[in-house]
């Protein structure tokens, strides 16, 4: 597999949900044509710039100019950045500000940022008028590969993440790559993990693209648009056939039920990003499934070395804090794993792998031996 050797036409990935399908448009600088676009698709709609603090001081002056170009009118609401917004209290402040604005049924949301503007603001829209359209200008490498695409929107509740949401597909995705230069290098390699998990679930050959060429996603060459483009028709093509979870999108929960338990055992909070709660996630879901005889060892440790290669954790020990504050026992870490939305009647069904570029979904997996897993791993040097 090879990349282009230098950063041209925009890439164009096709979501094929019929009329509700949409296109993710990506490449360098694609940002400035958000105004033309948006003007093309929606002619005379006024929008509503939704974005975080952070997003809005490095980003918000270049989008508000590029939509004023083309005439779009514009307003803007600007939320705290992190999970802290995505909350009934986010959802009051974009809502109201929606409403102050005026923003009616053929009218368009605009997403200005990471996963927590996209889901937020993608649910803010859901729920406006009964339902208004949404673009997504995903800023982070996890938005651009992952929640940018697919139509989950939503909050958290005090009792649980994202529990409270909708499906809610944008219009047009635009994911500038040239954006992710602001981006701080941790929060980068966490949205990579995502970009290394298409290629551990179901793309073996993208998986030895990425180990060849993980340097020049991070340092911006053209690769980072190739990996984003296939992250991007990965989960599109997953998501075209199996739109609201019923069967196979679920393997892009690869790493996940081990990741939210360590996420939330370490509180939500800056110890550990959910990307990075995915590497050591992917790394214990690899490493079970080798346990069990489904994978060889060999597969795992090839997944272990390529994210730590790139600077992930892959282990608990890795988690910031883990040898001074420790972290739950495992029988606290499967407690939280069966307040997941993933458990049937007393069984965990988790994304386990046959090999690196096959993972399956499996239903019926007994406790017990999940428990004694986790307390190896948390007995581990
Ligand atoms: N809807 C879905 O399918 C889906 C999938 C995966 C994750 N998610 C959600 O996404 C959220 C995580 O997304 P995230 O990692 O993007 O978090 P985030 O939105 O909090 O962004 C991470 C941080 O990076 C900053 N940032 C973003 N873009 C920047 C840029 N270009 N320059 C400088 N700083 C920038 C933000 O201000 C924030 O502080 C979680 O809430 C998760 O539940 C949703
Ligand atoms: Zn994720």
């Amino acid at each position: 597999m090879t990349a282009p050797l230098n950063h041209s036409a925009p890439i164009t990935v096709e979501v094929a949900l019929g009329d509700r399908g949409y296109d993710i448009v990506i490449g360098r600088d694609v940002l400035a044509s958000l105004g033309e676009r948006v003007a093309r698709l929606r002619p005379g709609a006024r929008t509503m710039i939704v974005t975080d603090r952070t997003v809005a001081q490095n980003w918000l002056e270049k989008t508000e100019a590029v939509l004023s170009a083309a005439g779009v009118a514009h307003g803007r609401v600007v939320v705290g950045e992190g999970e802290a917004s995505k909350t009934y209290a986010g959802l009051e402040q974009v809502s109201e500000a929606l409403i102050a604005a005026k923003i009616e049924r053929n009218d368009l949301v605009i997403a200005l940022g990471g996963g927590v503007v996209g889901d937020l603001a993608g649910f803010a829209a859901s729920i406006l008028r009964r339902g208004v359209d949404f673009v997504q200008v995903p800023t982070s490498l996890l938005a651009q590969v992952d929640s940018s695409v697919g139509g989950k929107t939503g909050i958290n509740s005090p009792q649980g993440k994202n529990l409270l949401g909708a499906f809610h597909q944008p219009v047009l995705v635009i994911a500038d790559t040239a954006v992710l230069d602001t981006l701080s290098p941790r929060q980068f390699r966490a949205g990579y993990a995502e970009v290394a998990k298409y290629g551990a679930l179901g793309d073996e050959a993208f998986f030895a693209w990425l180990e060849a060429n993980h340097a020049e996603i991070v340092s911006g060459g053209p690769a980072r648009e190739h990996a984003i483009a296939t992250s991007c028709r990965a989960k599109a093509a997953i998501v075209a056939r199996d739109e609201r979870e019923t069967g196979e999108r679920a393997l892009l929960n690869l790493g996940h039920t081990f990741g939210h338990a360590l996420e939330a055992a370490t509180g939500f909070s800056d110890r550990l990003f959910h990307g990075e709660g995915v590497a050591i996630g992917m790394v214990l879901a690899a490493e079970f499934s080798a346990e069990r005889g489904m994978m060889p060892a060999s597969d795992a440790k090839r997944l272990q070395q390529h994210l730590a290669q790139v600077g992930l954790p892959t282990r608990l020990q890795d988690i910031a804090g883990f040898q001074q504050e420790g972290l739950a026992d495992a029988d606290a870490l499967l407690g939280l794993m069966f307040q997941d939305k993933k458990v049937k009647r007393g069984k965990l069904t988790f994304i386990l792998m046959e090999a690196i570029g096959r993972a399956v979904i499996v239903n019926d997996v007994e406790p017990t031996p999940v428990r004694d897993f986790l307390a190896r791993q948390l007995a581990r040097a």
